[in-house]
This record gives C-alpha cells, sequence and structure tokens, in this order.
C-alpha cells in the first residue's frame, strides 16, 4: 500500500471548500497518456489552478495501472519542483466495484469515484457507503452518483437519461457519507450530446434542478459530468482533415461558467482533449505527409492541448490563479 500523501497528492475536500467559498470549480481532466498528462499538468501549472486528474476503468485498462500510477508519480516531482506547486488530485473516475475503488486506494488514488447510477436506490446507497467506509479510513475522498447521464463512452454507456431527483439527495449523502455527489441535469458524455434540428438550440442545462439540490443539501459539492463544450473549432479541423464528426455538439461554455459560480465544485472534461488531440494529429498527418516521427505530431497536439486547458481554467472553470 503507498498512501497518496506519500506522493505529495490531496484529496478533493479543501479543495471542494475553496471552490464552494470563491464561486468557481475544479477542473477534473482525464488522462490515459504521457502527453495527456503532461498537457494537463504544465496547463494547470501555467494558469495556476488547483486540478484533478482523473483516470477511468478503461484509461487502466489501455495504459496499465502501474505505469497509470507512476505517470502521475513523475507529474508530482514536476509539481513539487516548481516555483509556483498547485494541489493535485489523482482521481478514479466512474469506478464500478468496490474491489476498484480499493485497488486504487491502495496505489496512491486520493479521491475515487464509485458510480452505483445504473443499480437500483438501495444498491446505489449500499455499494458507496461500502467504499466510503474504506477510503475513509485512509483519507481519501469518495464521490457518488444520483440520477443517470445518456451518452456513450468506452466504459460509460447509457441510452437515455434521468435527472436527479432532488427528493433523493439528502437521504443519500446522510446514508453513505460521500464527499461529494455527481447529478445529472442535462449533461451527457461523449462528443454528440445533444441531437439538434436546423436551427435549433442547444437546451439549457436544468438550472431549477440545480438549486433544488442546492436548497436540500445547502454547500454541499456537486460535481457534472459530461461537460465538454465539444468546441467547433476542433470539429472543423478534424472534419477538414478527413474526419467525420457530423452534428457532435457539446454543453455551451457560458452555461458551465454559470454552473462553476454555483454548489458545482467539480467539472469533469475528457472528450474536448480527445477532440483537441485528434484534431491537430489529423492536420500534422496531412500537412506533413513524409514524417513519420510521433514527437512531431504528437508535440503539437500537446501543445494545444495545453493551451485549452488553460483558456478553459480562465474563462469556464474560473480556478485559474486560485493555487
Ligand atoms: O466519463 C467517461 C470518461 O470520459 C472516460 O471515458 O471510459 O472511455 O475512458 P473512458
Ligand atoms: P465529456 O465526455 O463531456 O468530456 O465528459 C467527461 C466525463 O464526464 C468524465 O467522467
Ligand atoms: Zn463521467
Amino acid at each position: 500500500m503507498i498512501h497518496y500523501k506519500e506522493l505529495g497528492l490531496v484529496n478533493t475536500k479543501d479543495m471542494f471548500k475553496k471552490a464552494m467559498s470563491g464561486g468557481y470549480a475544479i477542473p477534473a481532466y482525464n488522462f490515459n497518456n504521457l502527453e495527456q498528462l503532461q498537457a494537463i499538468i504544465m496547463g494547470c501549472l501555467e494558469s495556476k489552478s488547483p486540478v484533478i486528474i482523473q483516470v477511468s476503468k478503461g484509461a487502466r485498462d489501455y495504459a496499465n495501472q502501474t505505469l497509470l500510477r507512476f505517470l502521475a508519480q513523475g507529474a508530482m516531482e514536476i509539481v513539487k519542483a516548481s516555483e509556483h506547486p498547485i494541489p493535485v488530485a489523482l482521481h478514479l473516475d466512474h469506478g464500478d466495484s468496490y474491489e476498484l475503488c480499493v485497488s486504487c486506494i491502495e496505489s496512491g488514488f486520493s479521491s475515487v469515484m464509485i458510480d452505483g447510477s445504473a443499480l437500483s436506490y438501495e444498491e446505489n446507497v449500499a455499494l458507496t457507503k461500502k467504499v466510503v467506509d474504506f477510503a475513509h479510513k485512509y483519507d481519501v475522498t469518495v464521490e457518488g452518483e444520483l440520477g443517470v447521464l445518456a451518452g456513450i463512452e468506452d466504459e460509460v454507456s447509457h441510452e437515455k437519461s434521468h435527472y436527479t431527483d432532488p427528493d433523493d439527495v439528502e437521504d443519500f449523502i446522510k446514508r453513505t457519507g460521500v464527499d461529494s455527489l455527481a447529478i445529472s441535469i442535462g449533461t451527457s458524455h461523449g462528443a454528440y450530446k445533444f441531437k439538434l434540428k436546423p436551427g435549433e438550440e442547444v437546451p439549457p442545462l436544468r438550472f431549477d434542478i440545480l438549486e433544488e439540490i442546492e436548497k436540500r443539501i445547502p454547500d454541499f459539492p456537486i460535481v457534472l459530468h459530461g461537460s465538454s463544450s465539444v468546441l467547433p473549432e476542433y470539429v472543423k479541423i478534424i472534419n477538414n482533415n478527413g474526419g467525420d464528426l457530423e452534428g457532435a455538439v457539446g454543453v455551451p461554455e457560458d452555461q458551465l461558467r454559470k454552473a462553476a459560480q454555483s454548489a458545482v465544485c467539480k467539472i469533469n472534461i475528457d472528450s474536448d482533449g480527445r477532440l483537441v488531440v485528434t484534431a491537430m494529429i489529423r492536420k500534422e498527418m496531412k500537412d506533413n505527409p513524409k514524417n513519420f516521427d510521433p514527437r512531431k505530431y504528437l508535440g503539437p497536439a500537446r501543445e494545444e492541448l495545453k493551451k485549452m486547458i488553460i483558456q478553459k481554467n480562465r474563462t469556464v472553470l474560473g480556478s485559474a490563479d486560485r493555487a
């Protein structure tokens, strides 16, 4: 067992407390490889933002759980040696079992999500409580989820969304002891969040449900998944360079900015990073057909991802200059 504090990581407790009172949200960026992690860490150091770096079950399977953990450990050495260190939490995204959460906690994660949202309410309560009981022995924070987000990802897939029922939240947090709660108010996973007819606008998030939840559990940290904006400039680069992402659409940034000013303390962004990387690689490949050095297309992708992260921290999350 290695405890996260030995690695210089923090749990999410203090981060969320400051985000709540400061009216901003902590960015939670997913990573699967070296370049994504470099971009996240360098982008957050440069913008002086606290950050949650998160790993899904799919990421662990793809990159090897040991290697991912050492990548995160290496990133922490860079953070500690920097002029202005920032708080970093290493988080399991969409943990689907008690065993997976325990394995992550034992290998140095400072925070885990147990996603029981597809279970019955009582099963969700029981599983979440079991994870909380273990995690809290090690001062690891736990995110639970109530309500179901639509969307299709490799490991996370639901056809239809069910908004979180405000009547459930108080009972759920009391009985489970979770430290934060992911809710469903109209966001969804992936790059096709809304099916729009020509001329139709993206429907607004259900801020009425969020407000009702805030009334029931005042000052409790709320998490938004599925919060990529699917930035049109990157979709355009992809489509102009051999890709086909017709109809890709995300959550408008002004809606996320509004959410960040509320009890929403953590905003999850994965697809936007995937789009940036794909756009830059496609462009580099097309512009330089003779190149076969991966550094020459992964490098620009990493640089653009870092820029996007700085921009998000400054203008969407409001987390820049808060570390
Ligand atoms: O919400 C899901 C995240 O974007 C992770 O996706 O399971 O394909 O790694 P993944
Ligand atoms: P996006 O697909 O909108 O980036 O959501 C990511 C997410 O919720 C990770 O848990
Ligand atoms: Zn998610």
